[in-house]
């Protein structure tokens, strides 16, 4: 489903090279439900935004659903992204002037799906994660974990198989928190679908199917 071959990331500036990630080696199985952990700093988001094709890597191979993504151009790979790759962010990246209906059409919106089925999609998804009651509200309107529970409605109404989720509690209380991994869970359970999550809590690593460990741009664990 997703697989990574000698990954390698060095973000260069000037003066300064840093290694990001060194040699990663990681396949990710249809249904699995992976933690990544490790310190600050250490490459999670790295990877993370390199699996979601978000970034490209230095060198190595990144390959989805059989697919070798490093050769596609930059309109190639958005049209991938959008049809494959569900992202859930820490700070949930919604967009604050549109309601939320608008927000989880917005992926829809760049596939060129017609006003009605958008507007269809949208409202099963809301359903799903329950905030039927606050399609017409916007951003600024709702609580974090609302907040959250929209993005992760954004990652799934194009239906896709594979959800990146980065640190997607990491500015929620224990609460709303544990509301998003229940929701989490079920999408995974219930719908099959692939989640790759990074995490600071050992706890909510727990619970998932496996967890990896990264120290300075390396799979320790
Ligand atoms: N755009 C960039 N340009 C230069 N260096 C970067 C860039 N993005 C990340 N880095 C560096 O790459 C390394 C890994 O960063 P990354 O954001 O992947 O860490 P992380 O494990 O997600 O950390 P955190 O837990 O704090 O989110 C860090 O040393 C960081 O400074
Ligand atoms: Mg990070």
């Amino acid at each position: 489903m997703i697989k990574l071959t000698n990954l390698e990331k060095i973000y260069r500036t000037k003066e300064i090279e840093t290694v990001a990630l060194e040699n990663v080696n990681l396949e990710v199985q249809k249904g699995e439900f992976l933690s990544i952990m490790g310190p600050s700093g250490c490459g999670k988001s790295t990877l993370l935004n390199i699996m979601g094709l978000l970034d490209s890597p230095t060198s190595g191979m990144v390959e989805i659903n059989g697919v070798n993504t490093v050769n596609m151009n930059d309109k190639e790979l958005a049209a991938f992204r959008n049809k494959q790759l569900g992202f859930v962010f820490q700070s949930f990246h919604l967009i604050n002037s549109l309601n939320v209906l608008d927000n989880v059409e917005l992926p829809l919106l760049y596939r060129k799906v017609s006003a009605s089925e958008r507007r269809k999609a949208a409202e099963a998804v809301l359903e799903k994660v329950g905030l039927s009651h606050r399609m017409r509200h916007f951003p600024t309107q709702l609580s974090g974990g609302q907040c959250q529970r929209v993005a992760i409605a954004r990652a799934i109404v194009g239906n896709p198989y594979i959800i990146l989720a980065d640190e997607p509690t990491g500015n929620l209380d224990s609460k709303m928190g544990i509301e998003v991994m229940e929701l989490l869970h079920q999408l995974n359970k219930e719908d099959g679908r692939t989640i790759v999550m990074v995490t600071h809590n050992e706890q909510q690593a727990q619970q998932t199917s496996r967890t990896i460990r990264f120290f300075d741009g390396r799979q320790v664990q």
